[in-house]
């Protein structure tokens, strides 16, 4: 199929307007992404330091390939930003809410305080037949709730319509998994809404895309079972890390050979220390959450399983730091490398690397962390911990180095320039990308999660045993 070049769309003559409300990471690469598309755009959001940002062509936080995007939206003249929800009211024919749902404070229910808020505040100012679309990750029977509220409020009532259409979209490829998605997925509760959608697809839709089109509560349950099922792969082959670690197996050999078996297949079967991030560990627990609170909680109790696995190897990391360091950590130095939950990332929202210097430090580890990107917003979070702005200077003098983020710029280090930095040579590969004989070769005590401690080299395996 002919994959038509989507960099810059002419607009087309009566296409929708659309507005985007929440102008975070989702909403931020939407609405630019749409400008791009050839449509007219509006972004909204509370925040004037956000909108201020964006106005001007700055991408608040770190994303590749968006700033240059956002500057060719801006220049076509296709993208504004606002604070203001009359305006936004008025612009409109289609409005996506994009606000976050984090996890609620002391509970494990999304928070929906942004989401409802959105919705009603943007409802009560409608005047015109338009269309509200969800794209926020929130519990199964929010749209038919909503659908409720937003008619109640608004001044034409069920003119205003409600449709919900989840989003995919990963952190460090956003702007090919909004242009290029894999799928789309409507949720419509009438033809007319499946038509506004359809119409503000097009472009994406003609490339081929396959779209799916369901009801309200079947679109919302999408995007929980495609973000459990992205868990459940990766502390499954975490658990298997467990029972290798026991038994000196290598799970990066056994993912390898599972990888091969095409209903398994080798994607988020990467062995390590786990998921993090605004979305997996939070959307599993909110979708166990609504299943208690739907009676169904026992249909997926194991997610409790697979939070738990994951949250088990960064315990597990800290028990080898220790180990390595002797038995103690009490004032031992160690180097963090990384702090953000994945690489080309900066976003530290729950992320394994931080909680894991986080524990290390609570254990009296003198903790010192570099990020590539992540400095800023993990120092925010933890400004206890040590902070530096090179790889150089975050093994200077470290009793154990700890990769904790798989950054390139540590899969590509040299082992033996590494160790002239550090005081002693020893390392843990949390995420199980370095070469363990190169480093194990240079003098390393080399660890890795879910394998065996000690790997002779072949030959002196064999020279020894002779001896
Ligand atoms: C995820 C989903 O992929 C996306 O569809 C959804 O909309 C939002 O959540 P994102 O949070 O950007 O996207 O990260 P992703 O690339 O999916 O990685 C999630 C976490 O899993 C990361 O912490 C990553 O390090 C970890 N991971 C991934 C593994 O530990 N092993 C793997 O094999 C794959």
């Amino acid at each position: 199929m002919a994959t038509q070049n989507l960099d810059l769309v002419t607009p087309r003559v009566g296409s929708p307007r659309i507005t985007v409300i929440g102008t975070g990471y989702l909403g931020a690469t939407h609405a630019i992404c749409m400008a791009v598309l050839g449509y007219d755009v509006l972004g909204v959001d509370v925040d004037p330091a956000k909108i201020d940002a964006l106005a001007s062509g700055r991408v608040p936080f770190y994303e590749p390939g968006l700033p240059e995007k956002l500057r060719q939206a801006l220049d076509a003249g296709r993208l504004r930003f606002t604070t203001d929800f009359d305006e936004a009211a008025a612009f409109g024919d289609v409005h996506f809410i994009c606000v976050g749902t984090p996890q609620a404070p002391g509970s494990h229910a999304a928070d929906m305080r942004y989401v409802d808020s959105a919705f009603i505040e943007l409802a009560r100012r409608i005047t015109r037949k338009a269309l509200l679309v969800g794209k926020s990750t929130v519990p199964v029977g929010t749209a038919e709730r909503l659908t409720a509220l937003v008619q109640e409020v608004s001044p034409i009532g069920a003119e205003l319509e409600l449709a919900w259409n989840p989003e995919f979209l990963r952190e460090g490829f956003a702007v090919e998994d909004t242009l290029h998605p894999d799928r789309l997925v409507f949720g419509v509760a009438s033809e007319w809404a499946e038509e506004q959608l359809r119409r503000v697809f097009r472009p994406i839709l003609d490339e081929g895309t396959p779209l799916v089109v369901g009801d309200l509560p079947t679109a919302e349950l999408v995007k929980a079972a495609a973000n459990s099922f992205l868990a459940t792969k990766i502390s499954y082959i975490n658990a298997m890390a467990e029972i290798c670690e026991t038994t000196g197996a290598d799970v990066t050999v056994l993912a390898e050979a599972l990888s091969h078996d095409a209903r398994i297949g080798g994607k988020f079967l990467k062995p390590g220390l786990g998921f993090g991030g605004g979305c997996l560990p939070k959307d599993i627990r909110a979708f166990r959450h609504r299943a208690e609170e739907l009676g169904v909680g026992d249909a997926i109790s194991f997610l409790d399983q697979i939070d738990q696995i994951n949250l088990r190897r960064r315990s597990r990391t800290v028990d080898l730091a220790r180990e390595l360091a002797g038995g103690s950590l009490d004032g031992v130095k160690v180097a963090a490398l990384g702090a953000a939950f994945k690489p080309n990332s900066d976003d530290v929202r729950d992320a394994p690397a931080l909680d894991v210097a986080r524990m290390l430090y609570l254990e009296g580890a003198k903790v010192v962390v570099y990020d590539p990107e992540a400095n800023v917003n993990a120092h925010r979070v933890y400004p206890d911990l040590d902070f530096v702005e090179s790889l150089a200077e975050v093994v200077d003098g470290a009793e154990v180095v700890l990769l904790l983020t798989e950054w390139d710029e540590f899969r590509d280090a040299d082992p033996e320039a590494l160790g002239d930095l550090v005081a002693e040579r020893r390392i843990i590969d949390t995420r199980n990308v370095l070469d363990a004989d190169a480093y194990r070769s240079a003098g390393w005590e080399y660890r890795a999660l879910g394998r065996p401690a000690h790997v002779e080299l072949p030959v002196a395996a064999e020279s020894e045993a002779v001896a």
